[in-house]
Order: C-alpha cells, then sequence, then structure tokens
C-alpha cells in the first residue's frame, strides 16, 4: 500500500482569501490560477501494519503529530482519509518540495495535491480529476487547483456539504505556451502569519472584506474569458488588480497583515515603470514577499536582466504553465 504522486504549484490570478466553511475547506469566492512547471512536491506514502504511529518528513525534516503545523494541516487530513477509506492502517509521508516551503510559494497546494494524490492510489480509491481536487481540498484550499494543468478553476460551489467546490481546467497546460511567471524571491524566511489564519482574521475584521468579495465574481468572468483569448493585457491588468484588492484587505485586517517587504515594493514600482516604456508585465503577490511578474516570453531575458539588478533579490525562478498530478513510480524511501 506504497505509492508516489508529483505535483506543481500553481499562482492565482484570481485570489482565494477566506473560507465559508473551515472544516469542509469551502471558500468565501471562487478562484482561477496558472499550474507552474517544474515548482514541484513529490511525495510517498506507505500504510502498512508495520507503522505504529504516522509520521511525515517533509524536505527532510520530520514534523511530529502533536504540532500545530502537524495536527493543522496533515492530521487534519488524515482524519478525513480515514473517514472516506474506513482504514485504520497508519501511514508513513515523505515529501520534497524543490522550491521554499511557507515563503508564499504555494507549497501546500503542491504537496496537498501530491499527497491526496498518492494517498487515492495507495489506499485504491479510484477518483477522477473531480474528486481528486475535492480531496485535496480538504488539505489545503489551493491544492485544490493543483490537481489540473494550464489554467484552473476552482468553484467557489453554493452547497453546504461541499459537493460542488472542485477545480475545472480552463485551458491545458499546452494552451498559451508563451504565458510566463517571473518568481521574483525577496526573501526565503518563513512568514510570520500563515494564510490559513491570516484570512480568518481578514474575513472577521477587515473593512475591506466587503467590498472584495463583491468585486471577485466580475475578475473571474474577465480573466476566464480573457485566457480562453488569449489576451494577455486583460489578463495581466485584472489579475494585477485583483491582487492589490486582496492585499488591500490584509493591510486593513486588525492586527494588520502587510506581507511586502522592501524588495517587493522596489519591483512593483519597477514593474509599473517598466509598462509605461512599453515592456508589457504585470505582478501579483501572495501571502508572502515574493513577486510573482507576469509577462510573455519575448520579454523574459529583459525582464530577468533587470530584475537580477535589484538589492533584495535571493533568487529567480521562470514557470510557464504545467502539468496536473501525476502518479509515479520513483519512491522517496
Ligand atoms: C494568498 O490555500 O494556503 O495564496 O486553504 O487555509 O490551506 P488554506 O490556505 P491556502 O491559501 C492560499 C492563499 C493565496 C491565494 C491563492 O492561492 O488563491
Amino acid at each position: 500500500m506504497k505509492a508516489s504522486a508529483i505535483a506543481n504549484a500553481n499562482i492565482a490570478l484570481v485570489k482565494y482569501w477566506g473560507k465559508r466553511n473551515k472544516e469542509l475547506m469551502l471558500p468565501n469566492n471562487g478562484s482561477i490560477s496558472m499550474t507552474t512547471e517544474g515548482l514541484c512536491a513529490h511525495t510517498t506514502v506507505e500504510f502498512d501494519e508495520k507503522y505504529t504511529q504516522d509520521q511525515l518528513v517533509l524536505n527532510g525534516n520530520e514534523i511530529k503529530p502533536g504540532t500545530e503545523d502537524y495536527d493543522d494541516y496533515v492530521g487534519k487530513f488524515l482524519s478525513v482519509v480515514r473517514q472516506i477509506s474506513g482504514t485504520d492502517l497508519k501511514v508513513k509521508i515523505v515529501s520534497n518540495n524543490n522550491f521554499p516551503t511557507a515563503a508564499g510559494l504555494a507549497s501546500s497546494a503542491a504537496g496537498f495535491a501530491a499527497l491526496a494524490a498518492a494517498v487515492s492510489k495507495a489506499l485504491n480509491l479510484p477518483m477522477d480529476a473531480k474528486n481528486l481536487s475535492m480531496l485535496a481540498r480538504r488539505g489545503s484550499g489551493s491544492a485544490t487547483r493543483s490537481v489540473l494543468g494550464g489554467f484552473v478553476e476552482w468553484k467557489r460551489g453554493e452547497k453546504e456539504d461541499g459537493s460542488d467546490s472542485y477545480a475545472e481546467q480552463i485551458v491545458d497546460e499546452n494552451f498559451w505556451p508563451e504565458f510566463r511567471m517571473i518568481i521574483c524571491v525577496t526573501s526565503k524566511k518563513e512568514k510570520k502569519v500563515k494564510s490559513r489564519a491570516g484570512m480568518a482574521q481578514t474575513v472577521k475584521t477587515s473593512p475591506m472584506y466587503k467590498a472584495w468579495l463583491e468585486t471577485v465574481d466580475n475578475d473571474l468572468e474577465t480573466v476566464r474569458k480573457a485566457i480562453l483569448e488569449k489576451d494577455f493585457t486583460t489578463v495581466g491588468k485584472t489579475a494585477e488588480e485583483n491582487c492589490l484588492k486582496m492585499h488591500a484587505t490584509m493591510i486593513t485586517t486588525k492586527p494588520p497583515i502587510i506581507y511586502w517587504n522592501a524588495g517587493t515594493m522596489e519591483i512593483i514600482h519597477a514593474v509599473m515603470d517598466w509598462r509605461d516604456e512599453g515592456l508589457e508585465s504585470y505582478f501579483t503577490i501572495d501571502a508572502g514577499p515574493q513577486v510573482k511578474i507576469m509577462c510573455l516570453e519575448k520579454d523574459v531575458n529583459e525582464i530577468v536582466k533587470r530584475v537580477k539588478q535589484f538589492s533584495h533579490i535571493e533568487d529567480v525562478i521562470i514557470t510557464k504553465p504545467g502539468s496536473g498530478v501525476k502518479i509515479v513510480d520513483d519512491h522517496l524511501f
């Protein structure tokens, strides 16, 4: 009962921020993302009688049951898996990311998409993409979208049981191969406020949250249509505006959540200046200080050359639309 899977991370163009049901991990709004090629989690699971307790090794570090990092994430997810499958076998999980964990690079998205796929294979729970995305959702909201490749929409859904809150592919990874995200890593430190706690606090305290929710459906429609038309200007502009609206709700949370650092600000201003010069690029930022610059393939070299000259850059990663989760034979133990 051993299986492995690899899943790519994703970066949202229309963001998910806030839950309507914490237990079932149901969002207050729909979201759209690009699955990012090459930024991945590789996960192996084994359910076996030889294990006397659940075990998780993430990037070489053991995360023990009883800690918040375990109980609120993998622990909670495994209870769902045991409920669905009926198994009471203990499991060993080993997972490696090839990018910085918890620094706003959607590590939980790739991790839980890979974990959901590996678990369903190991326990022989046959699942289509829709059901797999709903299982991944129970681990982390953004993981719902990493099950599929290309550009993906996570439907908010209306039902209380969450059965209509799943991922749907808008177009696959081969549809728009010229689309690029340049990830500018401005700090590799773990962020102080995790997305889960941050969004709950925003929903509770930000006076801007209601306004955010009122505009998201419109952004979803605009971005969905612009992706299908390969209208880069509309995708980039709408995604950038959507990101700034989400950050407005974060900044106005009590106490304030400000994920940006000096490096983040430097890039925001630069991207806006480049656009005035005719170098078309837009930015988006998640729950961390990294800036993801959206551009087309033809402008990648020029933008990377400029980004590397900034003082706060720790890493630059170029990514394009990537594939959905895959079961692999390559086990990590
Ligand atoms: C800002 O999916 O990490 O990246 O569902 O609580 O695990 P949980 O949160 P998570 O939140 C992601 C928030 C975001 C926006 C996005 O990816 O849509």
